[in-house]
């Protein structure tokens, strides 16, 4: 889903000017405002016919996005971006396409291939479901998508010769995806892929359901799951509220996921992988952390976490008007989503986890030098930071310094081994800071699961221990990153958001930090991805919300 953000204003992408509501409002001219609500629909739904951007659409006839979004939604049953969309098929696989080899996947490109298109609303590039295929499934096996939406994966399926059944909540779409999957794949039948092994096609089996309830599914009968849930409400898909995910608010949205998550596992093969993609929202000028949220309802529902691919998106705008306004009003632009690799255990996993030795021992955090000297320029404006291998810290610690500190200085603690009698920090009688940035330096050495218990218990507790000394309106940012542990993912991102929650704390941002060329020639062994990737979770003090 690519969308651009700036708090209650929302971009999508394709848009080619920021998307000013109030102005375009104001613009409404006395021609327009002569004109009946109806006559007024039916002249934008000619514009859209006719293939009118909606920017100019916007200006003519003074209505809002959202407003040309809900009428085309209402008239026409889906949500689409275009009425019109050529579906001439230049070419029916991506050019140059190398699988994804570590953590941060990023496609400069959305997609064309095939019957691929923007049109639909919040679809995803098909360059995510062909990794996610080509990586967790074989030719001839069964894939399932229970929000299919305009038929990406099952196009996808079709084309890397795996069996697909999909399911939308709504008929309309179901139509567009019948439409998108109706091609020929070479007259024979067989085609062939890279490396040259040769497969049949399989026609995907498309048709309405709710991903809630798949009883008609037998247990243990699906090969690979690849899907792409509404993100709550912030798209709608359909103008019914009935059944459609996308118009439950965020704990709603959640509870009825957790249903979905129950189903998944049941129907799911042992030891086969389920992939999800989720992104984040925004309340109030703070994110809201919804893909962790959605990640918890799957780990609750019995999954183990395979990978957690954070997914990058290009097309947000980094400078000029944005640049100025992510300074001004100190937030990021949301850059990124979670493409979270549930696995089903082979069997049910036993009650005491063995253990390799503890690294480690007694984890303690120490008081840091503070890095840098600040400077105001060339400050990141999303929530995806890619830094430049040589200097990495050097310019991770001053953005976090310069955007986040203000005037009354920064103090930093590093998560590293110790020796009890080099724990010396919490001193009395410090003066308040506008920033305490707290780095977990030793998590890049592979800790054991019980350091990292113990790590999320320190963070907690220095959190705490240091609350007081933040100015209100100050930072608290927690340097942290996910770790490998028996073949799985710790998230621990998402396990000190899940545990550090104090009243006078609000979760600002999450940041994701990545170096740059990382990508290019890279080995991974074990089926696994390379970790490239590590978050800044940002907090602010306020006075309680
Ligand atoms: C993000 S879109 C999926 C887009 C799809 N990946 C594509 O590329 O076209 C989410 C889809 O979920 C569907 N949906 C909402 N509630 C549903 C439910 N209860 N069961 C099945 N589908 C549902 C919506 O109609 C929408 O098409």
């Amino acid at each position: 889903m690519e969308i651009y953000e700036i708090d209650e204003l929302r971009l999508y992408s394709g848009q080619p000017k920021r998307w000013d509501h109030q102005k375009v409002i104001a613009m409404s001219n006395q021609k327009v405002r002569s004109k009946t609500e109806k006559e007024l629909q039916e002249i934008i739904l000619q514009e859209k016919a006719k293939g009118t951007p909606d920017i100019e659409i916007g200006q003519k006839y003074g209505v809002t996005f959202r407003y040309i979004e809900r009428l085309i939604t209402k008239s026409k049953g889906i949500n689409v971006s275009a009425l019109k969309v050529s579906k001439k098929i230049k070419t029916l696989y991506p050019k140059d396409f190398k699988e994804e080899q570590t953590t941060v996947w990023s496609f400069k490109q959305r997609g064309n291939w095939a019957t691929h298109s923007g049109e639909y609303r919040g679809n995803w590039s098909p360059y995510i479901p062909r990794n996610v295929l080509l990586k967790y499934s074989k030719p001839g096996e069964l894939v399932l998508d229970y929000f299919c939406g305009a038929g990406t994966t099952a196009v996808e399926c079709k084309l890397l010769g795996r069996k697909c059944t999909a399911f939308d909540i709504n008929d309309k779409a179901i139509e567009l995806a019948k439409r998108n999957a109706s091609f020929s794949v070479e007259s024979q039948q067989l085609i062939l892929v890279e490396g040259g092994s040769r497969f049949k096609v399989y026609e995907p089996e498309l048709s309405v359901g709710d991903a809630r309830n798949l009883s008609f599914i037998p247990d243990n009968s699906i090969d690979l799951i690849c899907s792409h849930p509404p993100y709550a409400n912030i798209i709608h898909y359909t103008d019914s509220k009935e059944s459609d995910l996308s118009f439950f608010d965020i704990d709603e949205f959640l509870e009825e996921m957790s249903k979905v998550a129950k189903e998944s596992f049941r129907v799911l093969k042992p030891g086969r992988q389920c992939a999800i993609l989720i992104g984040d929202t925004r309340r109030k000028k703070h994110v809201v952390p919804l893909g962790f949220g959605l990640i918890n309802t799957y780990l609750d529902a019995g999954f183990k976490l395979r990978e957690l691919v954070i997914k990058r998106q290009h097309n947000c705008k980094t400078t000029g008007f944005w640049y100025a306004s992510s300074i001004k009003y100190n937030f990021l632009l949301l850059a990124h989503e979670y493409l979270p690799i549930f696995e089903k255990p082979e069997a049910p996993l036993l009650s005491s986890v063995k253990e390799g030795e503890t690294a480690y021992g007694l984890l303690a955090p120490i008081l840091g030098k503070p890095p840098l000297k600040r400077k105001l320029d060339e400050l990141e404006t999303t929530t995806v930071w890619v830094l430049p291998e040589k200097d990495f810290e050097k310019r991770l610690n001053k953005n976090v310094i310069d955007r986040y500190s203000g005037r009354d200085g920064y103090s930093t603690i590093d998560f590293s081994s110790y020796s009890e009698n080099e724990a010396s920090f919490s001193k009395n009688g410090e003066k308040e800071k506008g920033l305490l940035f707290i780095r977990s330096p030793f998590l890049s050495n592979n800790p054991s699961q019980s350091t990292n218990e113990l790590y999320l218990q320190k963070v907690k507790e220095t959190v705490g221990q240091n609350l007081t000394k933040i100015t209100e309106g100050g930072f608290i940012v927690i340097q942290t990153q996910d770790v490998r542990i028996d073949g799985y993912i710790e998230p621990l991102a998402k396990k000190v958001i899940d545990l550090v929650k104090f009243d006078a704390l609000w979760l600002k941002e999450i940041v994701v930090v990545t170096q740059e060329k990382q990508n290019k020639g890279v080995e991974t062994s074990n089926d696994c991805l390379l970790i490239n990737h590590q978050y800044l979770l940002v907090y602010e003090k306020t006075k309680g919300r």
